[in-house]
């Protein structure tokens, strides 16, 4: 993707959240370079931030999806008594923009719909090795109420309702009659390592620097702090 189309989806996605009243933290809106020279060790180390991803896929208007991560801990706090083991993410899913078939090994998390369109979530359990069961019948709880649904069913959130999802639930998910604002408070989050795609894909886009970055994604730490 190039970045001047991830500076323009940066400052669409700023715009829609902010039209809902949610103001993300000072930090977002630092400059790359401002970002650089001030003291970024746990933004960096907590991968907390910008991150619109295409899954490499380079259709970000049919596959993708806007996220930031507004706080995280730290896989290696995982079973301390007292540390951050929690993430909270601010997402849009765009109307009938997927973010395709996958699970997590270690996350559980609550998918919520914080506004705007329908949040669509096809769901299917987990088989004995992980992989999908396209049997067996579906059972998630969506605000503290168990709700079940065949496999591949689709659970369709409206604006304030929200469902938990375990490790055994496999799920993908889009926008319908709308842009979504989605909310997501978890486990600690580790997108290196922690999540299984049905199909090989990418989780981050691959950049082609056409201008300067608006702001540095998460996948640009690497390289740029
Ligand atoms: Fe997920």
């Amino acid at each position: 993707m190039k970045r001047s189309r991830i500076n323009d989806i940066l400052r669409e996605g700023d715009a829609f959240i902010r039209s809902f009243g949610y103001t993300l933290p000072p930090f977002a809106y630092l400059s790359p370079e401002t970002l650089k020279t001030s003291d970024h060790t746990e933004i960096k180390a907590r991968r907390m931030g910008w991150d619109i991803t295409d899954y490499g896929k380079e259709a970000f208007d049919d596959m993708g999806l806007f996220l930031f991560t507004t706080r995280n801990g730290l896989n290696a706090d995982l079973g301390k008594k007292s540390a951050m083991l929690y993430a909270e993410k601010i997402m849009i899913s765009r109307d009938h923009q997927l973010s395709p078939m996958h699970r997590h090994d270690i996350k559980v998390e609550d998918i919520i719909n914080r506004g705007g369109g329908v949040l669509v979530i096809e769901l299917f359990m987990a088989d004995a090795d992980g992989g999908i069961d396209r049997d067996s019948e579906v059972s998630v709880m969506v605000d503290g109420t168990m709700r079940s649904l065949p496999a591949g069913g689709h659970l369709k959130l409206n604006p304030g309702e929200s469902v938990t999802l375990f490790p055994n639930n496999w799920h993908a998910f889009w926008g319908e009659k709308g842009d979504v604002l989605i909310g997501e408070v978890s486990t600690v989050n580790d997108d290196l390592t922690d999540n299984i795609f049905e199909h090989p894909i990418g989780r981050f886009s691959n950049v082609e620097e056409d201008e300067e970055p608006l702001r540095l994604l998460v996948s640009d730490y690497d390289t740029h702090l």
